[in-house]
């Protein structure tokens, strides 16, 4: 069976192709994968622009689907999956009725896929199934999220995010140091050449509960917006000091040094929830995906803390850690057996619930 994966939900319009191997240990095998991204058009207004997004979407669907199509080797497929949620409402909409016009149009089934579940499928992709129960941790510009995987294909919430998502203070970080948009893989650049000690910004560290999710213990979540404001003070009493304006840019081995130690926190509190958790749930290996995975950081950090732990950690490739619609396919070939499919009512659904 070959499914096509459809994914819109932020701002990349992406499709491909995955095929079932019928290997229990290996399930599934890319036969193809197009992302257009729109970062060259949000990049102009510092962060992405829902109302564009979705217009570009348009603009490129046809165009990477038929791509995607033709780099598969014309072998066709049997079944749509589509990223339905969470996401950006007009964008999500795009991909989901051009989904569901081209599987009616063929008469073959039409699956809905959570955009986090597509994400955990990109270890399995990637990799492999992974040796359960595993802990994941989903890192992007959206989402901060730990879950607990005891059976391919299910995942518990363990922690995720109180305020911002790390991808985001990336963002925002980079935007208050002038450095553009998106902000992480420029601040990974430049940290690599700063002190991560030149400047202590604070771990936060919740151990109660949070009012809004009682039931959650607090001591897994996260929290990014103190350490955004601790870094916006830094750099506010710099600019000060050194008697520059408001947007003034602070000489460059101090951006490094500011960069690093912002990214050396960043990394720390992602690792020690995801490994705390693991040892908390006995966990036989953990994985990290999303956009933030690409962090060169936090993928040598978590490799080496894995290593000391004899802890099998699993990092799919960039290509798949970022948004595509492989991780989408492989969700949706491994929702089909077990029984999923949509109707032709399926709708977008932006706050959906995994
Ligand atoms: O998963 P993704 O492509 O899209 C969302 O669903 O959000 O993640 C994008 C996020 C952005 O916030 C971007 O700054 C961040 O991933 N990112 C990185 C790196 N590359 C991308 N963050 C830290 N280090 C990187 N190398
Ligand atoms: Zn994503």
């Amino acid at each position: 069976m070959i499914v096509l994966g459809i994914e819109t939900s932020c701002d990349e319009t992406a499709a491909a192709l995955v095929e079932e191997t019928g290997d229990p240990g290996r399930p599934w095998r890319l036969r193809s994968s197009v992302v257009a991204s729109q970062v060259a058009i949000h990049r102009e207004w510092g962060g992405v622009v829902p109302e564009l997004s979705a217009r570009q979407h348009i603009r490129d669907i046809c165009g990477v689907v038929e791509r995607a199509l033709a780099d598969g080797g014309g072998a066709g497929y049997d079944a749509v999956a589509v990223t339905h949620g969470p996401g950006l409402i007009g964008s999500l909409l795009v991909g989901v009725s051009f989904a569901k016009s081209l599987a009616w149009s063929r008469s073959v089934p039409l699956i809905p896929v959570h955009h986090l579940a597509g994400h955990i499928e990109s270890l399995v992709l990637g990799a492999g199934e992974m040796p359960l129960p595993a802990v994941v941790l989903i890192v992007s510009g959206g989402h901060t999220s730990l879950y607990l995987v005891k059976v391919p294909g299910s995942s518990e919430l363990l922690g995720r995010t109180r305020d911002d998502a790390a991808g985001e203070a990336y963002d925002k970080v980079a935007k208050l140091l002038g450095l553009g948009y998106p902000g992480g893989p420029v601040i990974d650049r430049l940290a690599a050449e700063g002190d991560d000690r030149a400047v202590s910004f604070p771990k936060t560290r919740l151990t109660h509960a949070d009012r809004n999710a009682p039931n959650l213990p607090g001591r897994r979540d996260f929290s990014f917006s103190g350490l955004k404001t601790s870094v916006l003070r830094h750099v506010t009493a710099r600019r000060e000091a050194l008697g520059l304006d408001d947007h003034g840019p602070l000489p460059e081995r101090e951006v490094r040094d500011i960069c690093a130690s912002f990214q050396r926190v960043v990394v720390e509190v992602l690792l020690d929830r995801l490994f705390e958790a693991a040892r908390f749930c006995g966990a036989r290996s953990v994985g990290i995906a999303g956009g933030v995975s690409a962090n060169s950081r936090l993928r040598a950090q978590a490799r080496a803390r894995g290593d000391a732990r004899e802890l099998p950690v699993y990092i799919p490739d960039l290509a798949l850690s970022t948004d595509n619609a492989a991780m989408i396919a492989a969700a949706g070939l491994r929702r089909y057996r077990a029984g999923v499919t949509a109707g032709w009512d399926l709708n977008a659904d932006a706050g959906l619930k995994l």
